[in-house]
């Protein structure tokens, strides 16, 4: 699916906006504050139901307006079919229609359209917390792996019945807590068995792409299921009893997964530099893109916020080249165009962002 063409009212700054995009590569520049970003969370936001930024309606919807609209429209692959979306969002409505009709669930939503962002937050999946890199695992698996969804609500639903549990200092020797002990564990496993075996297929394509990007550094993803590695999971549950009891919640399993990146068999956190830093999260990214491609012939919508941040002219150009390469449409904002080496692209489209309006160059 591409994005054909957007329409926007009330976003931030962009009072009322409509814009015909391209196929491929769309580049908006425009000094700082002039609304290049505003433009990429409505198409988020259009395409998600959340925006990447804020997470509160009030500021995102232009001061003193009610609320925001944004309608966009999508075409297939083989331009025979057309999905049309729109959001409505506001202090009293929060309304999402797909092909005009009412729709409430945002995996619905996600599911026409994958969208991946690189913001300056990105570089959280290698320098934060497990939970970013966590969601980068389960972005992949909920698109390709149609019983992950199900997996993950239910293996959720029991840990969230086990802390329960313990938070009513429920003996060990409880039928019931046996009961969801052994539930946790069932779905605990089945659900690591499927980030296993994604990052199994994903480390292919990570390779793959750092041979373009990275001139052949290897990128090793290095998976932490959230329990001791050669025990199993139902096993590190009864050993993790009293501990789970004091704290009143379950210490193992893979709601604590994580992964390590190495980068030339060092850990790459705390080792790369921010531009290296930036050419992984690129990798991983891309890696995700090729993969998805190729277990389920679906397109990835790629946002880039700030291109040009941290690399030099040769990294950007060689990420150009990916980018046009393995992306079938790509949004990119700049405050600086003369950094972007428009020439490498064969088929590329330029926005003027000035003031909240968006002019096609
Ligand atoms: N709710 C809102 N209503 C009106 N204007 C807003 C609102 N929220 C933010 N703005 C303004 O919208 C403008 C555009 O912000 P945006 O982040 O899109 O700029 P940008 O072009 O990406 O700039 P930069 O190059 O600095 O990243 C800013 O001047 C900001 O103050
Ligand atoms: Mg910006």
């Amino acid at each position: 699916m591409q994005l054909q063409e957007i329409f926007c009212k009330n976003l931030r700054n962009l009072v009322e906006q409509k814009v015909v995009l391209n196929a491929g590569m769309n580049v908006f520049h425009g000094v700082n504050g002039s609304g290049k970003t505003s433009f990429l969370e409505g198409i988020h936001l259009l395409t998600t139901g959340k925006s990447f930024r804020n997470h509160l309606t009030s500021q995102i919807v232009t001061h003193d307006a009610d609320e925001l609209c944004i309608n966009g429209l999508l075409i297939d692959r083989d331009q025979d079919s057309h999905t049309s979306l729109a959001i409505i969002k506001g202090r009293k409505t929060n309304q999402l229609k797909i092909n005009q009709k009412k729709e409430t669930k945002l995996s619905t939503l996600a599911r026409i359209a994958p969208m991946l962002v690189i913001t300056q937050e990105t570089q959280k999946l290698l320098q934060d917390g497990p939970q970013w890199r966590r969601r980068f695992i389960d972005w992949g698996l909920f698109h390709v792996e149609q019983q992950f969804s199900n997996t993950w609500l239910d293996f959720n639903k029991a840990l969230k019945h086990r802390n329960r549990l313990l938070q009513n200092g429920i003996s060990k020797e409880d039928k019931h807590f046996i009961l969801w002990t052994e539930n946790v564990a069932n779905l605990g496993n089945q659900l690591t068995k499927f980030r296993q075996h994604y990052l199994i297929e994903l480390a292919e394509f990570i390779q793959h792409i750092s041979a373009e990007l990275l001139d052949n550094v290897k990128i090793e993803i290095i998976f932490k299921k959230g329990w001791k590695k050669d025990s199993d999971l139902k096993t590190a549950l009864i050993e993790s009893y009293s501990k789970d009891l004091l704290a009143k919640t379950t210490h193992v399993g893979p709601q604590r997964a994580d992964f390590i990146c190495k980068f030339q068999s060092r850990k790459a956190n705390g080792y790369v530099s921010r531009g290296q830093q930036k050419l992984i999260i690129y990798v991983l990214i891309l890696a995700q893109v090729c993969h998805l491609k190729q277990k389920i012939d679906k397109d990835v919508i790629l946002l880039i916020d700030e291109l040009g941040a941290e690399l030099d002219e040769s990294n950007l150009k060689q990420l150009l080249v990916i980018l046009e390469k393995y992306l079938s449409q790509t949004f990119i904002t700049t405050a600086n165009a003369k950094l972007i080496p428009m020439h490498v692209l064969t088929q590329c489209k330029m926005f003027h962002v000035e003031q909240g309006m968006i002019n096609a160059a």
